[in-house]
This record gives C-alpha cells, sequence and structure tokens, in this order.
C-alpha cells in the first residue's frame, strides 16, 4: 500500500531529524495533515485491516511529531506562533509524496497483477525485426506492419511499437511455466495529437503452460477489472484479430460515470473499451521452439495512457509528457 510506505517514510524522516527553526514546527504540521487527508481520501477503498494499520500508523507519526515539537520548544526560547527565520534547507512543502500520474497507474498495475502471482519482468525497448513483428506472426508485408510504424535505427534496430515483443524474449529464455507481465515504454511514427502521441506506455502479461485455456484468460480479466475498478463493474469480452492471438478478443467494461445506461464518454454503449487479449497464437509458440500441442497460453495488452483516461479523466495524452504542474498538481495527495 502506497500510504503505508509514506507514512513509513516519513516517520523514519520525523525520528531521524530535529527540528531547528519554527518552519520545521509548521513542515511537520502540514505533513501530517497531508498524509491524513490522503488516508480520509481513499478510505472507502480500503478494507477493515488496511484501514487499521494505517490508524496505528498515523498515531504513531502524530506522536512522533508531538515529540519533535515539545522537544523544540523546550530546548529553545520560542513559542509556537512566534514568526522568526525562515529556514531555506526545509524541502517544499507542494511536491511531497507527489507521483506522476501514469507512475500512480503502473504502481497500481503493480500492485494488481503482482496479487495474482504475475511476476515482473523488463526487457528491451530498442528491439530487431524478428521480437518486435516477425515471431509475432507479422511477417515482412503483412499489412499489420502498417498500424505500426515506428523509427528505424541506422544500422538496424527499431523502437518497439508494442510490449508484446515481451512475449517473444522471455518465451526464447525462460521455462515454462511462465506467468509474468511487463509495463514500458513503446513508439509509433504517428502524428503527435489529443488521442496519439509518438510514445506512451503499455502493460503486457502473459501466462504459458499446460491446458491454459480462454476461461484462465477470462477470470484474469475480470480480477483485473474488479481490483481496478471495484466489484460492481461487468466486462463483456468480443472476437476480435490480433495477428499473434487465436482467437484475439477486445475486451469492454460497464461504463462507471453512467453505470452502463449511455453518456458521452462511452457514445452512449454503455460500454467502454479497456483491452486487447486473447490465446497465444500456436504459431508463436512454434517460432519460439515451445510445442504447442504440449503448451498453451493467453496474452493481454493494455494502454497504461488509456487507462489513466479512464480514471482520472483526463482527455489529452501530450499532458502527460509536457510538465504542466497545474496538470501534475491535480494528482498530489
Ligand atoms: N500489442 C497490441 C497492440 O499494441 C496489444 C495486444 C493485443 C497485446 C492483444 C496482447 C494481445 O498481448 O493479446 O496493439
Amino acid at each position: 500500500m502506497l500510504i503505508i510506505d509514506d507514512i513509513d517514510r516519513a516517520i523514519v524522516d520525523v525520528e531521524a531529524n530535529e527540528i531547528v527553526s519554527n518552519d520545521g514546527v509548521v513542515h511537520l504540521r502540514k505533513l501530517l495533515n497531508s498524509l491524513v487527508s490522503r488516508f480520509s481520501q481513499s478510505l472507502d477503498s480500503l478494507d477493515g485491516d488496511e484501514k487499521r494499520e494505517i490508524g496505528i500508523r498515523i498515531n504513531k507519526l502524530k506522536k512522533c511529531v508531538e515529540l519533535k515539537i515539545n522537544k523544540f520548544y523546550a530546548q529553545s526560547s520560542r513559542t509556537e506562533g512566534e514568526i522568526v527565520d525562515s529556514d531555506l534547507t526545509l524541502p517544499c512543502l507542494d511536491h511531497i509524496s507527489c507521483r506522476h500520474p501514469l507512475k500512480i497507474q503502473c504502481n497500481k498495475m503493480v500492485d494488481c497483477f503482482t496479487s495474482l502471482g504475475f511476476i515482473q519482468v523488463e526487457t528491451n525497448e530498442i528491439e530487431d525485426d524478428w521480437h518486435n513483428f516477425t515471431a509475432l506472426n507479422i511477417p515482412e508485408y503483412h499489412p499489420a506492419r502498417d498500424e505500426q510504424d515506428t523509427f528505424f535505427i541506422d544500422g538496424g534496430g527499431l523502437l518497439r511499437t508494442h510490449t508484446s515483443n515481451v512475449q517473444i524474449r522471455i518465451l526464447e529464455q525462460c521455462k515454462i511455466p511462465i506467468r509474468c507481465f511487463s509495463i514500458g515504454r513503446v513508439f509509433r511514427n504517428e502524428t503527435i495529437s489529443a488521442r496519439s502521441h509518438c510514445f506512451f506506455y503499455q502493460l503486457e502479461c502473459f501466462c504459458v503452460d499446460r491446458n491454459v485455456n480462454i476461461s484462465d484468460l477470462k477470470s484474469t480479466l475480470l480480477y483485473v477489472i474488479h481490483y481496478l475498478f471495484g466489484r460492481n463493474i461487468k466486462m463483456r469480452i468480443r472476437p476480435s484479430y490480433f495477428p499473434f492471438t487465436m482467437p484475439g478478443i477486445e475486451v469492454d467494461m460497464s461504463c462507471i460515470p453512467c453505470g452502463g445506461v449511455g453518456c458521452q464518454l462511452c457514445k452512449y454503449s454503455g460500454w467502454v473499451e479497456i483491452c486487447g487479449g486473447g490465446m497465444i497464437d500456436p504459431n508463436v509458440l512454434n517460432n519460439v521452439g515451445i510445442d504447442n500441442k504440449l503448451y498453451s497460453g493467453f496474452a493481454i495488452g493494455m494502454g497504461i495512457e488509456r487507462l489513466s483516461f479512464l480514471i482520472n479523466k483526463v482527455s489529452d495524452i501530450r499532458l502527460y509528457d509536457i510538465n504542466v504542474t497545474e496538470f501534475l498538481r491535480q494528482f498530489c495527495m
């Protein structure tokens, strides 16, 4: 839990340092208030044990803060509220615990997939044709390549167009059974607009073992949707096409703002698309030397910005990387 980490870190900081000025007192009180208000904001989404645990830690932090403040007043001739010198060495309060919205989203995804037993892995951003396309059933001159134009590097190599390259890299290197996920940057040669960018983040999750079937895929997807959006969200699966899946699917969830009745966000359909997936095409397994009669697998691909769009109601992808502090500050809690 991120808030627990932050409180623990704050306790360690407070215990390790002495207050040397009235500014230090103000700083500590603000730190305490910001953590308490974050805790109160997330109350609804926490279960009883988590609430209790955070409550215990907040009390511990409160006690530490009060002890330090009392010690400071006992040792100095200052009184509370007295305006004296400014302590310019203090950290800037506005920036305490500020994470980028995409980092917040990535952290949630890590919590979600690790809680299901998937292991996080990382592989190349600079790829070769085999790992990004050919091994994934997208040979040269396949029309699917047109949708994923990218940046080519002089002397060979390209910037990966999707995180599906992780499937090939891991399947080539690791022993089955494999259950893993990866979050990373991908690149496309696209005109930058509110809806598309030349780089963005994706999550890839996949599993290969004996007897993996589509109900494993479905239950994983349902778990992820419930984890991220709540237990009353419904899921819908539609057939789709990806060269590396057979069958391929597209996954929708019931629209949150309108509860599935229909609104502008879901274009009055009641559903919003959240990711793609499918059973890994037996040809892909064959390409990496895996016996596709013995083993099968599923794969899921999600756009991180898209998830953040849905959760935070952001409507312009460019906002994520132009460092507009007014935008980023909204995610500071
Ligand atoms: N790689 C696809 C893309 O970038 C997303 C995707 C779809 C990944 C289906 C998957 C999958 O693993 O099964 O558009």
